[in-house]
Parts: C-alpha cells; sequence; structure tokens
C-alpha cells in the first residue's frame, strides 16, 4: 500500500546516462511537497484520496500486477497515508493531472537510506497516454534532489510489459542480477528488475 513495494539489498551498479538527458522541464513547489512537468503533477496524499486509492486498487491489472490487496479499505488507506506522513524510509505522491487536478495514480518509494526502491500504478483511465512514464521521471529527479540515495530500483511482473517499456523510457536500465521469485497473493511472481544510479555516480 502506497510503498509497500518488495525490498532487493544487492550491490549498486553503473548508471544509464539517457536519464540524464531525458529529463524534462519540471515546476517545483517546495512548500507544499508538490512537483509537476506541466502534464502531471506529483503530490502529498491527502485524506480527502484515501477512497479513492482504495477503490481504484479493485482494477485487476492493479491486482495482477502490484501487492494491494483486494479487501483494502479507505480506513486502512488512511492510516497508511498517516504513517506515510511521518516516515523516513518511505515517500510516496498521488499522481494527478496538472491541468485538470483529476486523481490519476499512485507512485511511492522505499529504501534503505542507499537504495531505494520505486513502484506505481495508475487507475485504468489515465493509462496509455505515457502518464506513468513522466511521473517516473518526476519522481526520479525529486528522490535524487531530496536524499542521498545512491540507487533506485524497481521489479515489473515478467508479464507486465507496459511497466517494463516506461521503466526503460524513464532511463532504467535491465538489471539481470536483480531478477527474481517474489511470493504475493499466494504465488510466486517471477519478477525481473531495473536500476538507475545515482546521476552524478555515473
Ligand atoms: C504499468 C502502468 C503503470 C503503465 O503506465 P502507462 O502510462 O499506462 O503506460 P503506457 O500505456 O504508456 O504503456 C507503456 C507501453 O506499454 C505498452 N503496453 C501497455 N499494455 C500492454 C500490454 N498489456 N502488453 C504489451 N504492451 C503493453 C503500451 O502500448 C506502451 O508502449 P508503446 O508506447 O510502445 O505503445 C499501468 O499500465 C498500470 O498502472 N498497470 C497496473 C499496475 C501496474 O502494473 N503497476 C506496475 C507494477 S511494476
Amino acid at each position: 500500500m502506497l510503498g509497500q513495494v518488495p525490498r532487493s539489498r544487492e550491490h549498486p551498479s553503473n548508471c544509464c546516462d539517457r536519464y540524464i538527458k531525458s529529463l524534462p522541464p519540471q515546476t517545483s513547489h517546495w512548500k507544499t511537497g508538490a512537483v509537476d512537468d506541466g502534464v502531471v503533477r506529483l503530490e502529498p496524499w491527502g485524506d480527502e484520496e484515501a477512497a479513492w486509492y482504495a477503490e481504484t486498487v479493485c482494477d485487476p491489472e492493479i491486482q495482477r500486477f502490484t501487492t494491494d490487496s483486494p479487501t483494502l479499505d479507505a480506513a486502512q488507506v488512511q492510516a497508511a497515508i498517516n504513517r506515510l506522513r511521518s516516515a523516513d524510509k518511505e515517500e510516496g505522491f498521488l499522481i494527478r493531472d496538472a491541468a485538470s487536478g483529476a486523481p490519476l495514480g499512485n507512485i511511492a518509494l522505499t529504501h534503505d537510506g542507499q537504495a531505494g526502491e520505486v513502484s506505481y500504478w495508475l487507475a485504468p483511465e489515465a493509462r496509455g497516454q505515457g502518464v506513468a512514464t513522466r511521473a517516473l521521471v518526476l519522481f526520479t529527479a525529486w528522490i535524487f534532489k531530496n536524499t542521498t540515495l545512491t540507487e533506485l530500483r524497481l521489479r515489473a511482473h515478467q508479464d507486465n510489459v507496459a511497466s517494463q517499456k516506461v521503466a526503460l523510457r524513464a532511463g532504467y536500465r535491465r538489471d539481470p542480477q536483480r531478477d527474481g521469485r517474489q511470493e504475493a497473493k499466494g504465488v510466486v511472481w517471477p519478477m525481473l528488475g531495473f536500476a538507475l544510479a545515482r546521476p552524478e555516480l555515473a
């Protein structure tokens, strides 16, 4: 939920130069903690979105490819939002349409102070428009600007072609060393690893 992703603790690796070159112009609103590229905006979760989160994760593709529980309710999401606000090893943003303000999805980070793991999902109506790539590029830049993490990682189910494309387009590189099997929802998922080093360490 929110920042709940599988952890991996392997060693850092080399950077992908495409990431630095692909960063879009950004508008940062540090007082509110929001960041946007003119098309999507990332902002802290508000209490009013707890019910939306709980409803949206019932989507079959979110259930198929993320660890969010299908029985999640708004009270549980609210508790997770409250925890997130004071957590020092987690970050999470609501993805919004920058123009309309419509909620589009979730993007989150858990970390151990050195390396972090990113996860995301979009509501069905927000898919197929490059939103996840924009959100991941923005979030990655935000993380490297606001933390000292040296590497970001993510893992996608081997059947989740859309997520794998998003990772590569956002500058992450395939990292077969982080491929692995993950138990989720009573079954074992074959996962493919992706990684991105802090740009100045490239
Ligand atoms: C994965 C996800 C975030 C992708 O976000 P998105 O902004 O919709 O990504 P896009 O629609 O731009 O798709 C990226 C690419 O994957 C392709 N794609 C989408 N669904 C696909 C599928 N089922 N099979 C193969 N390719 C697919 C798209 O065609 C696109 O490629 P193209 O631009 O070359 O045509 C979104 O689909 C989602 O929320 N899925 C459910 C939750 C999830 O999987 N989260 C990630 C867990 S690792």
